[in-house]
C-alpha cells in the first residue's frame, strides 16, 4: 500500500508489531521551511531492542524528522511521545537527557581538539578544584574506544583523522551518552566496508542492551542487513512502516519513489562519442603511480578502489589541486599541463569535491552566490557584474536541479 496516511495507524504495517510497547512514537508532526514543506503529518514508531531503518529519496524529510527528535528543530504541529508520554525537547540538551543521542549526517567534530575533548564537550569530567580532569577524561576514553574496538589515541586531534575515523568517532561519542535511544542519520557514508561489519556488530549490542535504534541510509543492502522494520518517506510524507522480512529492495524502491522500477530506470541510447581526453602514465609521487585511461564524449567513466586507495587523489590531480609529478594528459589530441584549478576550470572541468561542506561550498553565501562563483569570470568586464543575467543563469540552474 502506497496511500499516504490520514489516520494514526500507519498503512501496511503488520498487526504484531502494534502489540508491542513503544519506546518511541511520532504522531502527526508536521515542519515548514521558508517555501518549503519539509515534513506532512509523519508518523513513526521504534520499538526496544530494534533497528528501524528510515528510507526516503533526497531531501524526503529524513533528517529534519530526526533533529526534531533531537531537540534541534521545533515541529509546527505533532507530539513525540517517550514511552507513550507527550513531551517537548526545546532544546538538544533536554532530547539527551530524556535519552536521545544521535550521529549527524555531517560531522561535527572539532578538528583542533583532542578525541577525548570531542567526545566529552559539554560534559568534561571535572577534579576536586573543578578543573578539567584530562587524565580521567583520557581513561574513560580509552576505555570506550577499547569497549568498541576502536583502535585509535583518546590524545590524538581529530584534524589529523581520516574522515572514515572521525566518523567512527562520531559513533563512539553517540554510544557514550548511554541512551535508550539512538538515531544515526547515515552514519556509513564514508566508512569501508570492513568498518561498516564493525558498526553493524556495535548495533547489535545495543539492540541486546535493548536501545531502540533510528538508521537512516540509502544503502539496499545495509537495510537488508540490520533493519527489523522500514519505514518510508516521500516529499515529506510518511507513506509506510513494514517489517523488513516482508520487503524486498524492489519492493523498497517502489514504495521510495513511487513508481514501478521499470519506469526508474528506463532505457536510454547513448552512443559514444569522439574521443575527448587521453590521461597516460599519471602519478602523484607517493600517492599514486601509472594512472591511464581514454574518456569519449558521452560516457561515464567510473573510478572505483577502497577509500585510501586515491581515488580523489587522480581527480584532484587532474583538476589541478595538487600538480602530477609526471604523465601525461590531452585534450582534444593536444597535451596540457593543468597546474591550478582555475586553469581547469578554463579548459572545461569541473570538481564536485568529496567533502562539500568543507572544500566545495561557501556555507556562510547563499546558494545564488555559491552558483555564480563558478561562472564569474564569464560574466563581469570593465570591472562590472552582469548581475542580471548571472542571476537569471543561476536561477534557471536552481529550477532544473530541483534546488
Ligand atoms: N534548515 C533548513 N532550512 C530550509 N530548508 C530546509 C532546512 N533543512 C531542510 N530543509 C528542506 O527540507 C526538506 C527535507 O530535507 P531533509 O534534509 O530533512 O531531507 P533528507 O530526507 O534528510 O534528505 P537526504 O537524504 O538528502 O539527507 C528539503 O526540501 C530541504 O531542502
Ligand atoms: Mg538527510
Amino acid at each position: 500500500m502506497l496511500a499516504q496516511a490520514t489516520v494514526s495507524q500507519p498503512p501496511g504495517i503488520q498487526p504484531a508489531l502494534l502489540e508491542e510497547p513503544y519506546l518511541l512514537e511520532i504522531v502527526n508532526i508536521s515542519k515548514g521551511f521558508p517555501g518549503v514543506v519539509a515534513l506532512a503529518d509523519v508518523q513513526l514508531r521504534v520499538r526496544p531492542g530494534s533497528v528501524l531503518a528510515l528510507m526516503g529519496e533526497n531531501g524526503a524529510g529524513k533528517s529534519t524528522l530526526m533533529k526534531i527528535i533531537a531537540g534541534i528543530y521545533q515541529p509546527d504541529a505533532g507530539e513525540i511521545r517517550l514511552r507513550g508520554k507527550p513531551v517537548v525537547f526545546e532544546t538538544p540538551l533536554a532530547a539527551q537527557k530524556a535519552g536521545i543521542a544521535m550521529i549527524h549526517q555531517e560531522l561535527n567534530l572539532m578538528p583542533h581538539m583532542s578525541i577525548a575533548e570531542n567526545i566529552w564537550i559539554g560534559r568534561e569530567q571535572l577534579n576536586s578544584l573543578h578543573m578539567v580532569n584530562h587524565r580521567e577524561m583520557h581513561r574513560c576514553t580509552a576505555e570506550l574506544l577499547a569497549r568498541l574496538r576502536i583502535n585509535l589515541d583518546p590524545e590524538e586531534q581529530v584534524g589529523n583523522l581520516s574522515i572514515a575515523e572521525r566518523q567512527m568517532v562520531e559513533i563512539a561519542k553517540a554510544v557514550s551518552y548511554d541512551s535508550d535511544i539512538l538515531i544515526m542519520d547515515e552514519p556509513t557514508s564514508a566508512i569501508t566496508d570492513k568498518e561498516v561489519a564493525h558498526l553493524f556488530s556495535i548495533i547489535a549490542d545495543l539492540k541486546s542492551q535493548g536501545k531502540g535504534i533510528v538508521y537512516i541510509t540509502h544503502k539496499m543492502n545495509e537495510v537488508f542487513a540490520i533493519a527489523d522494520e522500514v519505514a518510508v518517506f516521500r516529499d515529506g510524507h510518511y507513506i509506510g512502516l513494514q517489517r523488513a522480512d516482508s520487503m524486498n529492495s524492489d519492493s523498497l524502491i517502489s514504495m521510495m519513489v513511487g513508481r514501478e522500477l521499470s519506469q526508474l530506470f528506463p532505457v536510454r541510447e547513448n552512443p559514444i562519442g569522439e574521443l575527448l581526453m587521453t590521461v597516460r602514465d599519471l602519478r602523484l609521487d607517493g600517492v599514486f603511480k601509472g594512472v591511464s585511461f581514454d574518456l569519449h564524449a558521452g560516457e561515464i567513466l567510473g573510478i572505483a578502489g577502497l577509500m585510501g586507495s586515491g581515488r580523489t587523489n587522480v581527480a584532484e590531480t587532474i583538476f589541478g589541486i595538487t600538480p602530477s609529478s609526471g604523465g601525461q594528459i590531452t585534450l582534444d589530441g593536444k597535451p596540457v599541463r593543468i597546474t591550478d584549478p582555475h586553469m581547469a576550470i578554463e579548459k572545461g572541468f569541473a570538481l564536485l569535491t568529496e567533502d562539500r561542506k568543507l572544500s566545495g561550498l561557501f556555507p556562510c553565501l547563499s546558494v545564488l552566490e555559491n552558483m555564480e562563483m563558478a561562472v564569474l569570470p564569464h560574466y563581469s568586464g570593465n570591472g562590472f557584474i552582469q548581475q542580471k543575467a548571472l542571476r537569471a543563469l543561476c536561477e534557471d540552474m536552481c529550477k532544473k536541479l530541483r534546488v
